[in-house]
């Protein structure tokens, strides 16, 4: 049995730009633990490109933002929360500016209002410029801003390399204790000790991204993976508006590349979408051509590519001045030499990957999901923004307005919560019935299986018919990984 146990007011389980914005807006008050399974900074904020979506211009409305998040989410978005989350975004922005993040600038003399000397892109579905970035690697500047600012804050105690196993419930962990059934922590295994140890809460919050990874070919880094939205599932919290997987577009064709994205700004500063043999196709799939949201786009591509036989089509910027691409796109140029592509004289080959998770854990305003003491913010959530098809660049958007709302709740909560959970005696890790894997192999195995028949039932557009086919896969694995799980000590791996 773990005999390692440890206690801190607020746990966040995830470091990207949810969970490090939430914890410097609490560490003043609480003392924190901010935990992540990888290198801190390994998340897909950390690759976020084209950048936040705000109304920062008095050309721009909140009523413009709005609109255009409720087309992309295709009927499906909550009104109520969309408009919440844009009338947040010129004090978020304000946030991340006063935290030091070094948003690009306007080369030419500012426009009028706050924001009048920041460079403002445009994304599909956007009526307007609206999104404040910095150059092509906006994720980068916010994340190492703030990991800075969090590796210098005393009371925040960093678990990097710490994976999440499960949540701590008073209903499966205190049977039999007068505690009305709360979240009191969460079980961690460290990678480095290779043991798993036990964390009490008053308060836990679940930051830990999305699922894409689920899926052969993705944008997302490895740790995308889900595990807070089914550690909250398993919790007994509702789920949500999964089916909706946002596929990007444009991601570089190219066996090494790792589907690495080509960000919809190029689109938003003129580039266009061709078949190799040159027809520009957009058009005739839908009058705003390749600014239309990112689900037509993706839906027209793989038309294209099946239609055609395609293996791929092209992304063509190459009209426009070779200095404009350079300046405005380093790090997509020199990623694309990496790979052969000269973005800047020649179209370069992209297919759609598995991109957002649209759904997640139900949250309400406050970031709260069903389980007391238990919250939920960034990709993780389902708070109701983003319906059908989220608007580009509204994720950081949604991160930063729900890890303010989580910090102003988790703020006011009563004093009493927090004692009463600070003092709960919680079970150890139990480790007394298992043993080491002879076989890890399996756990490889059955990944790539998933990944596999994800991408090819579960894809882009699909059937009745291939949904069946996955499920009954889904069902066989389930039962081969619970019985897994049941028999061997965790691993990295294994989780
Ligand atoms: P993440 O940044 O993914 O962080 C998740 C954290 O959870 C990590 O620290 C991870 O280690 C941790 N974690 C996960 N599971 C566990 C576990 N079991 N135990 C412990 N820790 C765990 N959105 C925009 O708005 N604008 C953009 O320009 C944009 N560009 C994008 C480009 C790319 C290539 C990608 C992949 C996404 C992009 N998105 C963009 C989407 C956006 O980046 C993400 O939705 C957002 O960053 C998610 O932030 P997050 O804090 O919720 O999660
Ligand atoms: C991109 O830069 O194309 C990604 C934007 C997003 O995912 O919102």
């Amino acid at each position: 049995m773990s005999t390692q146990s440890h206690g801190c007011d607020v746990m966040i389980i995830g470091a990207g730009a949810a969970g490090l914005s939430l914890a410097l807006q609490l560490a003043d008050q609480h003392s924190i633990f901010l935990v992540a399974k990888g290198p801190l900074r390994d998340g897909a904020s950390l690759y976020a490109q084209g950048g936040v979506a705000a109304v920062l211009t008095d050309k721009d409305s909140i009523d413009a933002h709005l609109m255009d998040t409720l087309e992309a989410g295709a009927g499906l978005c909550d009104e109520t929360v969309v408009r919440h989350v844009v009338e947040q975004g010129r004090h978020c922005i304000r946030w991340l500016i006063d935290q030091g993040v070094d948003f690009t600038r306007h080369p030419g003399p500012p426009y009028s209002g706050d924001f009048g000397s920041y460079h403002l892109n445009r994304e599909g579905g956007h009526a307007h410029r609206r999104i404040i970035h910095a150059a092509d690697a906006t994720g980068r500047a916010i994340v190492q801003t703030l990991e800075q600012r969090v590796r210098l804050h005393p009371r925040i105690r960093v678990l990097d390399y710490h994976n999440a196993v499960d949540l701590i419930t008073a209903e499966r962990h205190l049977p039999g204790s007068d505690m009305a059934n709360r979240c009191l922590g969460g079980y961690l295994f460290d990678r480095k000790h290779g043991r798993v140890i036990t964390v009490r809460a008053a308060h836990t919050v679940l930051a830990t991204g999305g699922a894409s990874k689920a899926y052969l070919y993705t944008s997302n880094p490895d740790v995308a993976t889900g595990d807070g939205i089914a550690m909250a599932w398993r919790a007994g919290c509702r789920v949500g508006n999964l089916e909706f997987i946002q596929f990007h577009p444009t991601c570089l064709y190219h066996p090494q590349a790792k589907s690495f994205l080509l960000s919809e700004a190029l689109r938003g500063e003129g580039a266009v979408l061709k078949r190799p043999d040159g027809h520009r196709f957009m058009p005739d799939h839908d009058e705003r051509g390749e600014l239309a949201p990112r689900d037509v786009v993706a839906r027209a591509i793989d038309s294209e590519m099946k239609q055609h036989g395609l293996d791929f089509v092209l992304l063509d910027i190459s009209h426009k001045p070779p200095e404009f691409t350079r300046t405005h796109f380093p790090t997509l140029v020199a990623r694309c030499l990496e790979y052969g592509f000269d973005l800047t004289t020649a179209a370069v080959p992209v297919v759609p990957a598995a991109h957002y998770t649209c759904g997640g854990i139900v949250t309400d305003l406050n970031a709260q999901t069903d389980l007391p003491g238990l919250y939920a913010i960034g990709e993780c959530a389902y708070t109701g923004l983003h319906g059908a098809n989220r608007l580009a660049s509204n994720s950081l958007l949604e991160c930063l307005v729900f890890a303010q709302a989580c910090a102003r709740h988790i703020d006011q909560s009563p004093a009493e919560t927090s004692q009463r959970n600070s003092t709960a005696v919680l079970p150890p890790w139990d480790e007394s019935q298992v043993t080491d894997s002879d076989e890890e192999v399996v756990v490889s195995h059955n990944w790539d299986e998933l990944r596999r028949f994800m991408w090819d039932y579960v894809g882009i557009v699909r059937t009745t018919k291939r949904l069946q086919r996955a499920a009954h896969r889904v069902a066989l694995l389930q039962a081969e990984i619970d019985e897994y799980y049941g028999n061997f000590r965790v691993t990295n791996d294994l989780l």
